[in-house]
This record gives C-alpha cells, sequence and structure tokens, in this order.
C-alpha cells in the first residue's frame, strides 16, 4: 500500500502516519516511513532520540551535488533524472521494519521550483511510488500540490484528518479537489479526537463524499510517541500504540478493502 496523509495542521497526521507506519513494520512488512511535511517530525513520533533524528534530505548537499551534477545550488546545469535508487538503503533511518525518509523544506517537486534538491526529492519521490514494491506511508502537510501528477496517480490512497475543531472539515474538502486534480484514486478521510456514536454521522455528511473510515480516540498517551526504544535497543510499540491498535487496524484494513 502507498498511502499519503494530509490534512489542516495540527489535527493528528504525523501521530496517523507513525501509527499507520509501525502497525506494517510490527505485522512484518517492509515499509517507508516518509517525512514529506517541511516541519519535519515523524521521526520524534516513531521515536528517534531528537539527538540521532536524521539530517533532511534537502540538507544533504554535498549529496544533491553529487547526484544532480548541479555547482551551485540555483542556476546552472543539473541533471533532472539523478540516480536515486540506493537512497533509502543508504540514508533511511532503520526503525524495525521502517525506512524513514525526511525530506525537508523546499518544494518536494512540482512545477513552481527548479532547483537541484528539488529535482533530487521528485525523483526520489517517484522511485518511491513507482519504483520499489513495499509500503509507503507519507506524512504531509494539507498542500498536496507539490505531488507530481505521475505520483498522485500512482499512489493508492490519501488520507485527509479531520478533528472536532471547525476548520479541518473545509481543509479536507480543499484536500479533495486538489487529488482530484491530480489524479489520485482514493481519498478517505479519518476522524481524530472524535469520540464515534451520534457525531458520526453528522461528521460523515460534513465530509460529503470522502468516506471516513475510522476514528482515533483522545489519547494523551499519543504526545509520548508511536514507538519507543528499550534500553536494549530493541524498537518496541508505545502503550498508546498498543491502547489503540484495534483503531488502526480497523483503519489499514477499510484501506485495504477499498483499494
Ligand atoms: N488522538 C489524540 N489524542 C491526544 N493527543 C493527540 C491525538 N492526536 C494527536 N495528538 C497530539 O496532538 C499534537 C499534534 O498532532 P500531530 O503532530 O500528529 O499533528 P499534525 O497534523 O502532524 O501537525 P502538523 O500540522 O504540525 O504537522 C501532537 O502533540 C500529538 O501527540
Ligand atoms: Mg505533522
Amino acid at each position: 500500500m502507498k498511502i499519503a496523509i494530509s490534512g489542516k495542521g495540527g489535527v493528528g497526521k504525523t501521530t496517523l502516519s507513525a501509527m499507520l507506519a509501525a502497525t506494517l513494520s510490527l505485522r512484518g512488512h517492509s515499509v517507508v516511513a516518509l517525512d514529506a511535511d517541511p516541519d519535519a517530525n515523524l521521526a520524534a513520533a516513531l521515536g528517534v532520540p531528537i539527538d540521532e533524528q536524521p539530517t533532511p534530505l534537502c540538507q544533504m548537499h554535498d549529496l544533491i551535488a553529487e547526484r544532480t551534477g548541479a555547482k551551485e545550488q540555483y542556476g546552472g546545469y543539473f541533471k533532472l533524472n539523478p540516480k536515486v535508487d540506493d537512497i533509502p538503503e543508504k540514508y533511511a533511518r532503520r526503525i524495525g521494519n521502517i525506512h524513514l525518509l525526511v525530506l525537508g523544506g523546499v518544494q518536494q517537486g512540482g512545477s513552481g521550483c527548479l532547483c537541484p534538491a528539488s529535482a533530487l526529492l521528485k525523483a526520489l519521490l517517484v522511485h518511491l511510488v513507482l519504483g520499489r514494491d513495499e509500503n509507503l506511508v507519507m506524512d504531509m502537510e494539507a498542500g498536496i500540490e507539490h505531488l507530481g501528477r505521475a505520483t498522485a496517480q500512482s499512489m493508492d490512497a490519501l488520507i485527509t484528518v479531520v478533528d472536532p475543531g471547525p476548520w479541518s472539515i473545509q481543509t479536507a474538502l480543499r484536500v479533495r479537489d486538489l487529488a482530484a486534480d491530480l489524479g489520485i484514486k482514493k481519498i478517505f478521510a479519518v476522524a481524530n479526537r472524535f469520540s464515534p456514536g451520534p457525531d458520526a454521522g453528522g461528521t460523515q455528511n460534513r465530509l460529503a463524499e470522502i468516506p471516513l473510515i475510522g476514528h482515533l480516540p483522545t489519547d494523551d498517551r499519543l504526545n509520548e510517541g508511536i514507538m519507543g526504544i528499550t534500553d536494549d535497543g530493541q524498537i518496541e510499540p508505545s502503550e498508546a500504540l498498543t491502547e489503540n491498535a484495534a483503531s488502526v487496524e480497523e483503519i489499514l484494513s477499510e484501506v485495504e478493502s477499498r483499494i
């Protein structure tokens, strides 16, 4: 499965991304967790200590120069199709069966920005989506315009996260329109911090035709992260993930059955 997670700021995109990636990993599947939000914190959610967090790829100037042939950051000639297929193995942080990659804060592809860093990131996205078999969970900001069309069309699903606040559904509807323009096949919604029950019908109504495929309850333990590293270096699910495993399994099985 190749799933992108989007939605309004602060709704729980990173939390859900980490829970999906961790659950797939704990099932024994290989998964690339891609932090495509310039304000990256997927590593933290996956339990990577602050001083061990991976350098965002867009800050790896030597790598960008080596792969694109660029002599300077902007202007001059550089390859638009740099070699990237070894990057997940060489530069990802391993967490269980997860390969975590952090893109960093340049526009990732799209038409607007043409610099060596964006050429590398765009090529990497295309490779991760089109060129590899393993699962992909991509934590994105609300704007998804920078997903190139070829990449977008090859994603299996986009999940937009909504919360009980007044504005996240409006963002979800905007994300739906962008997703349709880009040709993303399926869009789903997950309600975070909602209680299932009477409210769920109202939320589905306001989401119009975006299927609401799951809920995550409010659980303050989620602030402590989704994966933990034990004293002897073993990766283990956090209490928050274990407690909410059924909700995450339900979201994954809804996606699996609908794509
Ligand atoms: N269901 C929940 N219960 C309690 N706390 C939660 C829940 N979901 C998310 N949080 C907490 O809310 C904060 C925001 O969540 P998160 O970082 O996942 O949102 P985001 O959409 O990725 O935000 P951003 O737009 O800044 O990237 C985090 O501190 C997270 O631990
Ligand atoms: Mg986030």
